[in-house]
């Protein structure tokens, strides 16, 4: 029987789904139960991590919508039938509209591969090194209707060394996310 006690999420991927799968492994000792995984694309590896879990799986494809509004309507009902406390965005490659933003005001989550406010948006590692920065990192964050600029919940940064090329970088700033993503889920719960 479900706990009443656990707080419930929804999880929007595209992708492979990495930091899918730590909130998974974590599940238990933050206190969520993911009651759906949603992806926008048929083929994201993610919903075969959310399938071995036992965990509801919707593809809600974008490209059979004419416009942005039509998806993020589609995407708002089926959320709705769940009425999850959080909307977990995980590797999830569309930008919301304002409409389905306020809908569910405070509360979607982001998890973003650079250290707010510095390098909002795409291809954060090769502007990190380009920039000479001395750290890269994580930040999970508030979404709002400005990309990137919502409240930070929390941030890890890590060290950028010499020899990193942005896929190096990466690498090691992914390991960091599927720390940080739980922990900041829980902090967020525990408001
Ligand atoms: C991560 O780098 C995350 O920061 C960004 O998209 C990527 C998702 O990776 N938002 P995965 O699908 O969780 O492996």
């Amino acid at each position: 029987m479900a706990n009443k006690s656990l707080s419930s999420v929804v999880i929007l991927i595209s992708g492979s789904g990495s930091n899918l799968q730590s909130i998974i492994n974590n599940a238990d000792n933050i206190g969520i139960k993911i009651d759906c995984v949603i992806s926008n694309k048929i083929d994201a590896f993610g919903l075969e991590r959310a399938k071995n879990a036992g965990i509801a799986t919707k593809v809600i494809d974008h490209t059979q919508f004419a416009t942005r509004e039509d998806f993020d309507q589609n995407l708002t009902q089926h959320i709705n039938t769940f009425n999850p406390e959080l909307i977990i965005l995980a590797g999830f490659m569309r930008i919301l509209s304002a409409k389905f933003i306020d809908a569910f005001a405070g509360k979607i989550l982001n998890i973003h591969p650079a250290l707010l406010p510095k390098f909002k948006g795409l291809n954060t590692h090769q502007r990190a090194i380009d920039a000479r920065e001395k750290f890269a990192g994580a930040s999970v964050h508030f979404v709002t209707n400005k990309l990137d600029s919502g409240e930070v919940i929390l941030q890890k940064s890590v060290a950028i060394e010499a020899n990193d090329d942005a896929l190096k970088l990466a690498k090691k700033v992914l390991e960091q996310e599927h720390i940080l993503y739980p922990k900041a889920i829980q902090k967020v719960l525990q408001r």
